[in-house]
């Protein structure tokens, strides 16, 4: 390693789309610029990241030691898991507590890093930076629309909010796209008094204090909201994106991979709901009625259903038996098993959507999987369910042209079987989707030129390692 490089510090909150952004990230800083990149990973479940073998990608593309990854100490919550509690508060806590063992680590390193690079739940982190006089960045693993709406909350008016909580009224965000209210977040309903939200507009005024923020996102996917965030000048903002994880061939030709290369090109829809999304009991049964009366091949990874008790907390309503799912409608693997396959939990999904026979995406929206939809060409069914999944749906459907949304009644909330016939269809086959199939080609194309040499994240990436590289000197 040259003595003039930077060194990087990258910080991975616990659950799948967030490490996954952070380990690319991490790569695409060694590969385009050489620095030395160390990636601490913070986690409430250690096993299940050394069995998604994650951390076991190559230390960097020319097998020098310019990667290294970090486990953190597996962090304790257990005293604050219980009913009310939400998988977000969880995560919240454990970053928290990483701060101590985050502290040592950078204490005891020989080449002190130049930079702290924080995703959105790993601000507490920061004041380690401050006190190691390192450069402080975020990285927001979702859109440039998102973090404009999310910069802009502590701004609001309460009577605008208000407006929109009772009667539903768009929300304004200074240069982007409103916010519908059918889209908004959890968060911004919120009691203004209520701790967790108080926390929220602590982290985002942070986020505005530090040295910039970088983008999963690029500059011809979100212009307007991009553009948006430069005018604020509130903070100095790098869309570095699309980063996704490269296909990795598995050795072993996986089951849903041979099954993949006998269907025929882009006639299939893959179903999947992100690392953890779940539907209802009923939403599966539906569901499965939809890809049914489709007549369209499918490759559906399936979760048992959950629902929510009293206290907003998820049920497991199954047995969870994979093998013979007692909460798909009876008879239907037999009816469908000529032209569908059910896998459960997990599939190996870049590398799934990569296939050409895949010809349509039933996807929650989470952004890694909106990206590594786009990158591979594949239109989507918008399916949000959870975070700012619907500001996804929105962007996506609204604003790009990527995708149909699904939209659940209001009677009832349900999204019905005869949608999800209409849409799968629609994506995959019927002359209405014929502009949505073109235009995700269109935006394919741009994200790679994007990330290829002279792209707009390309350039990003320079005018990043530029701050970093003076900070050394
Ligand atoms: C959540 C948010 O909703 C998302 O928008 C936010 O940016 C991060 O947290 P998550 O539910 O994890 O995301 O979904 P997503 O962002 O799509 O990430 C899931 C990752 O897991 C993707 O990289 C996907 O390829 C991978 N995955 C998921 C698989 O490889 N196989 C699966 O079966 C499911």
């Amino acid at each position: 390693m040259e003595a003039t490089k930077p060194h990087i510090a990258l910080l991975a909150s616990p659950g799948m789309g967030h490490l996954i952004p952070v380990l690319e990230l991490a790569k695409r800083l060694v590969s385009h610029q050489s620095f030395k990149v160390t990636v601490f990973v913070v986690a409430t479940d250690h096993a299940s990241i050394v069995s998604s073998q994650l951390l076991q990608s190559p230390a960097s593309p020319d097998g020098d030691d310019l990667l290294e990854i970090v486990l953190l100490p597996l962090i304790d919550v257990s005293d604050i898991i219980g009913p009310g509690v939400s998988f977000i508060q969880q995560i919240e806590a454990t970053m928290l507590r990483s701060v101590p063992f985050f502290r040592t680590e950078i204490s005891k390193m020989e080449s002190r890093p130049t930079a702290l690079v924080v995703d959105w739940f790993g601000t507490d982190v920061l004041e380690v930076a401050d006190e190691f006089n390192m450069l402080k960045f975020i990285f927001i693993t979702s859109n440039a629309w998102f973090f404009a709406f999310a910069l802009y909350t502590p701004e609001i008016d309460r009577k605008e909010i208000d407006e929109h909580a009772k009667n539903q009224k768009p929300l304004k965000i200074p240069g982007c796209r409103p916010l519908n209210f059918e889209d908004t977040t959890e968060f911004l309903l919120m009691d203004p008094n209520d701790p967790t939200y108080q926390r929220h507009i602590g982290v985002i005024i942070k986020m505005s204090l530090t040295d910039g923020i970088l983008v999963n996102t690029w500059d011809e996917l979100e212009p307007t909201s991009l553009k948006a965030l430069r005018d604020a000048r509130k903070v100095p903002i790098y869309p570095i994106g699309p980063l996704i994880r490269p296909i990795e061939k598995s050795v072993l030709r996986s089951e849903i991979i041979d099954w993949l290369d006998k269907q025929p090109e882009e006639s299939v829809i893959y179903v999947s709901f992100g690392s953890g999304g779940t539907l209802s009991a009923q939403e599966v049964i539906e569901l499965a009625w939809g890809l049914e009366l489709s007549q369209q091949r499918f490759l559906w990874v399936v979760r048992p259903p959950t629902e929510k008790d009293a206290a907003g907390a998820f049920l497991t309503l199954t047995n969870g038996c994979d093998c013979n799912p007692d909460y798909l409608p009876d008879g239907f693997l037999a009816r469908t098993h000529d032209r569908g396959l059910v896998v459960p939990m997990w599939a190996p999904q870049v590398e799934v959507l990569s296939h050409p026979s895949i010809g349509g995406f039933l996807t929650h929206c989470g952004w890694n999987s909106t990206i590594e939809s786009i990158t591979n060409g594949v239109p989507m069914i918008a399916w949000p369910l959870y975070a700012e999944q619907k500001m996804n749906a929105c962007l996506l459907t609204e604003d790009i042209g990527a995708s149909i949304r699904a939209t659940p009644m209001e009677s009832n909330g349900m999204v019905t079987r005869g949608d999800i016939r209409s849409m799968v269809r629609k994506i995959l086959v019927d002359h209405e989707g014929r502009n949505i199939r073109a235009r995700i080609k269109e935006l394919k194309n741009s994200a790679a030129k994007a990330l290829a040499e002279g792209g707009s994240s390309y350039n990003v990436l320079f005018q990043f390692a530029e701050i970093c590289i003076q900070h050394l000197s």
